[in-house]
């Protein structure tokens, strides 16, 4: 039998011996784009000086979607990262399998419950414990312009669809591209959200995209809404297919196209290649949807770590939610901060609209989740509208195909 003194010894030798682990989180995103980079050094340099070391695992591929196959590969072999980017209903799935971390004592003494709006908590809790940090709230109801392009035809910003495809035929006879767009299935589904608002408003909105019902799945407005975008397809460049997001926004940085129709993010672009808003470039919301937000927000999702690993990540969860990283980062991310504490003063004109839309839409009911971005369905159901929307776009469907297709896919994803 070992006294007492002695097994305090050997407890005090352990202290010693044992080395502590050094302040460190790996963090999972896919923020590659310049914009994109440029906010996420911003929270990268804040840990950094708290002695936190970052360790960087970039998945390029907008919208996430490569990002999530490797975080599944890392679950699966017992390693998570720290903390991963994450949207909406895959917050869920994360947290349904039990693979992520109990935020709720950080929470509690930071009064997180007060500052983010419900439509952000229904993601960042499950089962009323807090799993993941909102780092902003972006929309995807938005058009970006090259204002001197604009200013030269003599086009105003469209209110209406009508307006709209003026425009875009202004643009084509002047012999430069209308619209600047990216053929990949997530960016098709982002101009499909505005489309399916523009046509049917927030409640057939919220029936199609999010309860999925039926009837309005094959409903003459969900026709008229892929009859629209066949309208839009005439407007994309010969080189469109497979182009990433921030390429398309290029084309219109440079003048080379007119419109984007993209989430905010795109900002980022403008404001990393040194371009002002209502000087360099346009913002305004996708026409006939003014009213409404429809919004995702990228969150870090903190997953199960070692207990010694906690710590950091839990200054990583405290650095997202400051108030002041929240003005900094999302002034260069281009989307609005998840907190609603938030003066609106230190932002541009483009995000101080972003906000003030943000706080009428929530009032009215109007903030409605982003299919394209997972904040309307689960992934596989997100996946079935996708392959859809893409296909159509792509000239394999006619509209009368792709409300069938449609119909038969999400319930078999459902
Ligand atoms: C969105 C994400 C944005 C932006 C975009 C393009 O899903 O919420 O932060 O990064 O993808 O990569």
């Amino acid at each position: 039998m070992r006294t007492i003194i002695e097994r305090c010894l050997v407890g005090l030798a352990l202290i010693v011996v044992a080395p502590a682990r050094a302040a460190e989180v790996e963090v999972l995103h896919w923020w590659t784009a310049g914009g994109e980079a440029a906010a996420l050094k911003v929270l990268k340099q804040n840990l950094e000086r708290q002695g936190v070391t970052w360790r960087d695992m970039p998945v390029a591929g907008g919208g996430g979607t490569q990002a999530m196959t490797v975080l599944r590969a890392r679950v699966t072999s017992g390693n998570p990262p720290t903390a991963v980017q994450m949207l909406g209903f895959d917050i869920r799935d994360w947290a349904q399998l039990g693979a992520v971390a109990d935020l709720n004592a950080l929470a509690e003494r930071n009064h997180w419950n007060d500052v983010i709006p419900a439509a952000i908590r229904e993601f960042s809790q499950y089962r009323g414990r807090w799993i993941a940090a909102p780092a902003n709230v972006h929309s995807v109801n938005w058009i970006w312009a090259n204002k001197p392009l604009l200013d030269q035809f003599g086009i105003g910003v469209p209110k209406t669809w009508t307006e709209f495809v003026a425009a875009l035929d202004k643009v084509k006879a002047a012999g430069k591209i209308p619209l600047a767009h990216g053929g990949q299935p997530w960016q098709e589904a982002t101009i499909f959200d505005s489309v399916v608002m523009l046509t049917g408003g927030p409640e057939f909105y919220r029936d199609a995209l999010i309860k999925l019902e039926p009837k309005a799945l094959q409903s003459a407005m969900m026709r008229a809404v892929f009859e629209r975008m066949k309208v839009l397809r005439r407007y994309v460049d010969a080189n469109f297919s497979g182009r990433d997001w921030n390429l398309a926004t290029a084309l219109v940085i440079k003048g080379d196209a007119a419109f984007q129709i993209m989430g905010d993010w795109a900002k980022g672009e403008f404001l990393n290649a040194g371009k002002q808003p209502n000087i360099d470039f346009l913002c305004f919301r996708f026409p006939g949807t003014q009213d409404a937000v429809i919004f995702n927000s990228d969150q870090f999702v903190m997953f199960n770590v070692a207990r010694d690993a906690r710590p950091a990540q839990e200054q990583l969860a405290h650095a997202i939610m400051d108030p002041q990283f929240q003005i900094a980062f999302n002034r260069v991310k281009g989307s609005v901060p998840a907190r609603l504490d938030i003066p609106v003063e230190g932002f541009d004109a483009c995000g101080q609209q972003g906000m003030r839309d943000l706080a009428h839409a929530a009032r009215a009911g109007t903030l409605i989740g982003s299919l394209s971005q997972g904040h309307g369905a689960p992934a596989a159901v997100k996946n079935a509208f996708y392959d859809v929307i893409t296909a159509h776009f792509n000239g394999e469907y006619d509209s009368d195909e792709a409300i069938e297709e449609l119909l038969s896919a999400v319930a078999a994803a459902k």
